[in-house]
Formats: structure tokens, C-alpha cells, sequence
């Protein structure tokens, strides 16, 4: 085609949609604060690995069969038999557990620099929304293979909604469409995996980014950017997310391809994590598996389940342990977001938090002894802790002074010219005019004939407390 009437046709589509705008208003004329960091990749990773979850998933369930009599075996058959078969699947049983890898480290950047609170709740909020739905998205994916965890994993979780008093029963059986989990329930997840919940995962992530957009992004100062703008208006510590943004972002998905594709081709079992071992065995509802455990990203929440000796309020408590989340904004009373200006306490408390969190994730993967429950009711306790007792221990937080403007991590040279402000400051009254009036108050230190010790020590005061303050 003539580049004349590629421009027309362009011209044609720009007169009917707003793409031109809609690319300047979130990419190109977008400012997002200049100190993002290393925790500031992990949406954009969310993203690509749900195009990743949709396009692989869309290959299986060309070769899958959803029904009971086949499904492992069609599983086989894409394993064995179906060109890159292989590939696609533990492309897609590996995407599984690092969207989860993603999102848990994804939403640890939101507590520590405070991306939930005023005026970011609603983002929270679906984000929140969009965990629960990823949840359910794995966890009825995780039925399609019908293999024994599987099978004896769907019918433990959907046999818990039988512990709600009075609608209990009937609730799991109409969950399960059977009085056992069955081709019934292996057909009813399939439709939801496939279709059902993906949509709802769609829309939430563009409300998710719509939301995100409206206010802005927070940042690892947790200061607002948009308080301080140039005459043209634009924030003094923005720059546009395109090109700056994009590129560091893909520089983050190829550093994160390296390491999926490590897991696909040497580890796609993961030693059992990803993948269990029972699972390569067909579904037998005449045979229960000595230990079922769920997939290591719901083992948290299983733990807490265990932990607690009533089968009801355990339930309750494995949800009461995913609905505080969705409180954080309102538990959290400290007006400071980041965890940079916050204080010890806070920083404790999340530390013990992430302990908490990790060691449930373990425990919730071993069976069941006295002692793993005792230890796992010692850590509910602190995972519950961090959250009901948050309203109390962030009013007391002595928080250290945020700062105006963004801080970066800049390089020597680039602080070269503040260095040499602080000089000029200091030896001011020491330097002399040169020959064509200018002043030459660096060289007045280092080359006149007498230096101004006063100027040297209080340089040398001045760039030990910044050195401190860098370190702090
Ligand atoms: C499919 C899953 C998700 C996708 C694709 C996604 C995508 C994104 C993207 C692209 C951003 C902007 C870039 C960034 O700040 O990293 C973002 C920001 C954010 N997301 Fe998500 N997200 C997901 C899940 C979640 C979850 C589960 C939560 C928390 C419950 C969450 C909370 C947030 C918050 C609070 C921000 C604002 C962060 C800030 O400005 O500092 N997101 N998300």
C-alpha cells in the first residue's frame, strides 16, 4: 500500500476512534513519578502473564475435553501427542503460579509504600477483587487435568461450604452439581474457567487501571506529584510514562522471561510445587491420597483453615484472613504511606506479617501433625494481629518528616552540581574574583593559597549527614 493511503486510512480510523488520544492521554502525556523502583515492575509483569494465562489457555482448550471419562487422558494427549502441546501446557500450569508470584509481591508493594490509602482505596479495592477472582480462576482451572489432587482437592474445598449452618448442604451440593464432585462439576468449571471468570478478571483490571489513572500513581516516597506542577502544568517530579516507563518496563519482562523460561524447560513441576506428583495419577473417587494439600499459593490460607479447631469457624477464619485485606484502607489510621517515613513499629509489624504469611504457605503443605497446628495457631494469631490490631499500633507510630520532592538514588556524577552548590556556599568568603570579575568559589578551596578551614569542616559535616541520611 502507498504510504499516501496508508495515511488516509489511518486518518479514516482516527476521525472515527479516539486512539490518538487515548494513547496521548495514558501513555505518552501520563506522568508517573520519576522514582519508581524494582517493586514498580510487578503490574506491568501481571499483565503480560495474564495475556500469557489467556493465549495458552486458549491453545488447551482446542486438544482438552471436558469430561470426566477423557479429560486426563486428553491432558495426555496434548502432553505427548499435540505439537508444542507440552510447551503450551506447562506454559500455562507455570503462568499459573508466577501470576500468583507476581500479585503476592505486587500487593506487598502496595502495603509497604501505602499505594491503599486516600486516595487509592478504590484500586485497592479491585485489586482486592481481582485476587479473589484469580483464586477461583486456579483453583477451578486446577480440576480440568482430573487429576487425584484434583479431584480429592475440589471435593475437600466445596465439602467446607457444608459446615455454613442451615444452607450448608444444599449450598455444596448445588455448588458441586452432584453429591459428588463428578463430570457434573468438571463441566460447571469449565465454563467458568474458561469463560466466565476471565471476563470478570477483564474487567476488573481495566477498572483496576482506569481507577489508577484517575488519581495517579503513588510512589516509594508516597508523596502526592501532582501538589508541585510547572507553569505548563505538568508535575516537577512526572515524566511521561512513554517512553520512559515502557521502556524500563520491558527491560523488567525480559529479565522475568528468563526465569519463566527456566522453570518451563529444567523445573516444571517445581519439585511438586507447581505441579503435584499426585496429580499424574487419573482421578479415583474410590481412593482417597494419604495427604492432600492445594497448590503452595493457597496454602496460607488452608493453614489458617487447619489451624483453627472448628470446622465452621475455620472457614470463617480463612475468609476473615482474605476480607481484612480488603480493610486495609480504613485498619491503617497513619496519614505517612511509605514505609520509608514510617515508624519502627509499622516496619515490625510488617516484618512479622511477612513471617507470619511465609510460614503459614509452609505449614499449610504439611500434614497436619499437633505440633504443625500449634505453631500454625501461634502464626494466625500474628497474620490476624497485623491487621484488627492496626487501628491501635499506627496512632501511636512516631513517622519521620516526608519530604517535599520525590528522593532518587542518584549517581555521583549526577550529584556532582549540588556538591559543588554546598562548596560555593561554604567558601564563599574565602574566594576571590578572578581577573574578569567571575567568582571561583570551588577553586578557592582546593587552589587558593589559604583554604578556609571553616568551609572544609562544615563540607565535611554537611556530606557526613547526608552520607547518614542516605543510610538511614
Ligand atoms: C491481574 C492482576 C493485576 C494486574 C494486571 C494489575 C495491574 C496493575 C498495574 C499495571 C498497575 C500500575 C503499575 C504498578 O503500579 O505496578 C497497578 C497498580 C496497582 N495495583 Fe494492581 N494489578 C493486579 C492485581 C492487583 C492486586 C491483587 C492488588 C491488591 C490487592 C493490586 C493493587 C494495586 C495498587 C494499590 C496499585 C497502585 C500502586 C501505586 O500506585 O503505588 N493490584 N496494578
Amino acid at each position: 500500500m502507498k504510504p499516501s493511503r496508508l495515511n488516509a486510512c489511518g486518518e479514516w480510523v482516527l476521525d472515527r476512534f479516539p486512539l490518538a488520544s487515548l494513547w496521548k492521554d495514558h501513555m505518552t502525556h501520563y506522568y508517573a513519578p520519576k522514582n519508581f523502583n524494582f517493586w514498580y515492575f510487578f503490574g506491568s509483569l501481571a499483565l503480560l502473564v495474564l495475556v500469557n494465562q489467556f493465549i495458552t489457555g486458549i491453545l488447551l482448550t482446542m486438544n482438552y475435553k471436558p469430561d470426566a471419562k477423557l479429560a486426563f487422558d486428553s491432558v495426555e494427549y496434548i502432553m505427548r501427542d499435540v505439537s508444542w502441546g507440552w510447551l503450551v501446557r506447562y506454559m500455562h500450569s507455570t503462568g499459573a503460579s508466577a501470576f500468583f508470584i507476581v500479585v503476592y509481591l505486587h500487593m506487598f508493594r502496595g502495603i509497604m509504600y501505602g499505594s491503599f490509602k486516600q486516595p487509592r482505596e478504590l484500586i485497592w479495592i479491585f485489586g482486592m477483587l481481582i485476587f479473589v477472582a484469580l483464586m477461583a480462576e486456579a483453583f477451578m482451572g486446577y480440576l480440568l487435568p482430573w487429576g487425584q489432587m484434583s479431584y480429592w482437592g475440589a471435593q475437600v474445598i466445596i465439602s467446607l461450604f457444608s459446615a455454613i449452618p442451615v444452607i450448608g448442604d444444599d449450598l455444596s451440593l448445588w455448588l458441586r452439581g452432584d453429591y459428588v464432585v463428578s463430570d457434573a462439576t468438571l463441566n460447571r468449571f469449565f465454563a467458568f474457567h474458561v469463560i466466565a471468570v476471565p471476563l470478570v478478571l477483564v474487567m476488573l483490571v481495566f477498572m483496576h487501571i482506569v481507577a489508577l489513572h484517575e488519581v495517579g500513581s503513588n510512589n516509594p516516597d508516597g508523596i502526592d506529584i501532582k501538589k508541585l506542577k510547572d507553569k505548563d502544568g505538568i508535575p516537577l517530579d512526572g515524566i511521561p510514562f512513554h517512553p520512559y516507563y515502557s521502556v524500563k518496563d520491558i527491560a523488567g519482562v525480559g529479565v522475568f522471561l528468563i526465569f519463566f523460561a527456566t522453570i518451563i524447560f529444567y523445573m516444571p513441576e517445581m519439585g511438586g510445587y507447581f505441579l503435584e506428583h499426585a496429580n499424574f495419577i487419573p482421578a479415583d473417587p474410590m481412593k482417597t491420597p494419604e495427604h492432600i494439600a492445594p497448590l503452595w499459593y493457597f496454602t496460607p490460607f488452608y493453614a489458617i483453615l487447619r489451624a483453627i479447631p472448628d470446622k465452621f469457624a475455620g472457614v470463617i477464619g480463612m475468609g476473615g484472613a482474605i476480607v481484612v485485606l480488603f480493610l486495609l484502607p480504613w485498619l491503617d489510621r497513619n496519614p505517612v504511606r511509605s514505609i520509608r517515613y514510617r515508624g519502627g513499629i509499622y516496619k515490625k509489624a510488617l516484618a512479622l506479617f511477612v513471617i507470619s504469611f511465609i510460614a503459614l504457605g509452609y505449614l499449610g503443605t504439611q500434614p497436619a501433625t499437633p505440633v504443625m497446628t500449634n505453631i500454625a495457631r501461634v502464626f494466625t494469631a500474628i497474620y490476624f494481629g497485623f491487621f484488627l490490631l492496626m487501628p491501635i499500633y499506627t496512632r501511636w507510630e512516631k513517622t519521620k518528616p516526608v519530604p517535599e520532592r520525590v528522593t532518587m538514588d542518584l549517581t555521583l556524577e549526577e550529584q556532582f552540581p549540588a556538591i559543588c552548590e554546598v562548596f560555593e556556599e561554604i567558601t564563599e568568603a574565602a574566594s576571590a574574583p578572578d581577573d574578569d570579575g567571575h567568582q571561583h568559589a570551588f577553586r578557592s578551596v582546593f587552589f587558593s593559597r589559604r583554604p578556609n578551614p571553616e568551609g572544609m569542616r562544615n563540607v565535611a559535616t554537611r556530606l557526613a549527614k547526608k552520607l547518614k541520611k542516605s543510610l538511614d
